[in-house]
């Protein structure tokens, strides 16, 4: 028999916004107690706030691996136990290789690798002690299929991918579950705020890449119900979403076929930069 799952006590990163603010929602909902932990502490506390008595907030930055220990041990020191941890704070990065430097890669990696890294390191040290608690990992639809034109998005997510479905075979002798969210696009701020993006990546120019393959966003409350609905029935890797299924069963059982699709994809990435570029120069052209 299943254990039910009736969370006391969790931390969401990245909790102040998007898909993190939902799943705080949904775990308030489902009557745990949910620190809120989030670079922007005044949009924390205002979550927090929105959420009730049971919710708190923390500035975090997860890229601070002793930071994050300390909101993790302050959170068991308070409330006695930490069942859920969800290492969900990201950034949206996208543009060509030669688009890109070496800042994009640092942040890639800092935040969305690492910051997670750092979050089922300090949770899993108190969950080992407890011999319970459940691990969520934010990945993403782009850490199970390749995602041209995203490398430092989709390299990271993929090790996130990797991480987690290891760690769940690891750790479940000790009682610990993890899992892996993968939602396709959901409509949140973090399309409009791609770091440092390129001139052809900017502004609306997300939005409407992202439309030519998935017509509809995901809603972050949707995505949230299904991840949690995940956790109380212990998926290993939840893909949210048409796109993501479609997409991710294509590449294990058609792979030629999921692979042609990508190549048409990064073909029309690439169209669509040099267009941008061609019309960026022609600008400056005009001006000069
Ligand atoms: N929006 C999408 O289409 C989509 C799809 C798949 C996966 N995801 C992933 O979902 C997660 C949440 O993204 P979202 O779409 O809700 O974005 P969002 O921008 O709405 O929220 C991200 C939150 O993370 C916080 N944050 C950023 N850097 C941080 C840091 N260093 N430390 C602590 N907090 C930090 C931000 O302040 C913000 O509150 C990310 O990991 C993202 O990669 C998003």
């Amino acid at each position: 028999m299943r254990k039910a799952f009736a969370p006391q006590v969790s931390i969401v990163t990245g909790g102040a916004s998007g898909i993190g603010k939902a799943i705080a929602a949904e775990l308030v909902g489902r009557g745990s107690h949910v620190v809120v932990a989030d670079l922007d502490l005044a949009a924390a506390r205002a979550t927090a706030q929105e959420l009730g008595s049971r919710a708190s907030a923390v500035e975090l930055d997860v890229v601070d691996a002793a930071a994050v220990r300390a909101v993790v041990d302050a959170v068991v020191a308070e409330h006695g136990r930490l069942d859920v941890m969800v290492n969900n704070a990201g950034v949206g990065l996208g543009g060509l290789l030669e688009e890109l430097d070496e800042r994009h890669w640092d942040k890639a990696i800092d935040v969305n690798l690492r910051g997670v890294v750092h979050g089922v390191t300090a949770a899993y040290a108190v969950m080992r002690t407890q011999r319970s608690g459940h691990i969520l990992n934010t990945a993403s639809l782009a850490g199970l299929i390749p995602a041209p034109s995203m490398l430092p998005y989709t390299t990271t997510k993929h090790a996130v991918v990797g991480l987690s479905t290891a760690l769940r075979a690891e750790a479940a002798a000790l009682g610990i579950r993890v899992s892996v969210l993968c939602p396709g696009f959901v409509d949140t701020p973090l399309l409009d705020s791609m770091y440092e993006a390129p001139a052809s990546f900017g502004g609306s120019s997300v939005r409407s890449r992202v439309r030519m393959l998935q017509p509809r966003f995901l809603t972050a409350e949707h995505t949230a119900r299904r991840a949690v609905d995940g956790l109380a029935s212990d998926k290993a890797v939840i893909p949210v979403g048409f796109l993501a299924h479609v997409s991710w069963r294509a590449l294990r059982y058609a792979p030629p076929l999921a692979r042609a699709v990508i190549q048409l994809q990064a073909t029309g990435a690439r169209r669509i930069t040099e267009r941008a570029a061609g019309r960026a120069a022609g600008g400056a052209g005009r001006r000069a």
